[in-house]
């Protein structure tokens, strides 16, 4: 069994004083997330390398970068490089198989993340080799969207194909993720939750990652009994 994770976005936070922001919740995070976009497979534009290599200065916490680019093994050395310790690559940009393997070949964390509306069929047999499968619950893009329930039986199915296969895989889930949702999402098989606005758009950013814990780990606790 898997223990939970709490992943704050740093999408959500001040990218003027992004190192204090990171610092503000490290005592309650296990990884910090950080969302690449290209301006092409999402319609907005984020960070790269550079901005990476500046945070890695300033924290010793997990990089767990989303590639929401349509090229991600062009920039996969260079994230590497910067600091990044696993990157997750969308199965819509294509190449999955590919790119899974230059990951892993690297010496990076794998992971693979789908959108709401891709089905379990069709990254099934990508599942022995990841170390993370990133269920989005939101389509990708922006911060601050409504947690979409309608991708839960799909989280479920998921979890279920692993244990049958005893397969050890993270499930993350990113989008919509607060108090009231990430219950949800741990019920049907998440253990890693990322949340942006929950965490950085709280008045105490620090105590709400502490809740957002709190309220998943009484679900595992729950299942224990
Ligand atoms: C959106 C990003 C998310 C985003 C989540 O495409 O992948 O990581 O920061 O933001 P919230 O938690 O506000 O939904
Ligand atoms: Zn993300």
């Amino acid at each position: 069994m898997l223990v939970n994770r709490i992943a704050p976005s740093i999408l959500a936070a001040d990218f003027a004083v992004l190192a204090d922001e990171v610092a503000k919740v490290r005592p309650a995070v296990d990884l910090l997330h950080v969302d690449v976009m290209d301006g092409h497979f999402v319609p907005n534009i984020t960070l790269g390398p550079p901005v990476v290599r500046s945070l890695r200065k300033h924290t010793d916490l997990y990089f767990d970068c989303h590639l929401m680019i349509e090229e991600p093994g062009e920039y996969l050395d260079a994230l590497k490089e910067a600091g990044a310790d696993g990157c997750t690559v969308h199965y819509e940009v294509g190449r999955t198989a590919e790119l899974l393997a230059q990951m892993r070949e690297m010496g990076l964390d794998v992971g693979l993340a789908v959108n709401p509306d891709t089905p379990f069929e069709a990254y099934e047999e990508y599942l022995d080799r990841i170390d993370m499968l990133l269920v989005m619950t939101i389509f990708p893009g922006f911060g601050g969207q409504a947690f979409m329930p309608e991708v839960m039986p799909k989280l479920a199915r998921t979890r279920d194909a692993l244990r049958e296969r005893g397969i050890e895989v993270a499930i993350e889930v990113d989008g919509g993720i607060d108090e009231r949702t990430a219950p949800i999402a741990a019920e049907n098989g998440a253990d890693t939750f990322v949340a942006g606005t929950a965490i950085y758009g709280a008045a105490d950013p620090l105590e709400a990652a502490g809740r957002l814990r709190e309220a998943v780990d009484a679900i595992a606790k729950r299942r224990e009994r």
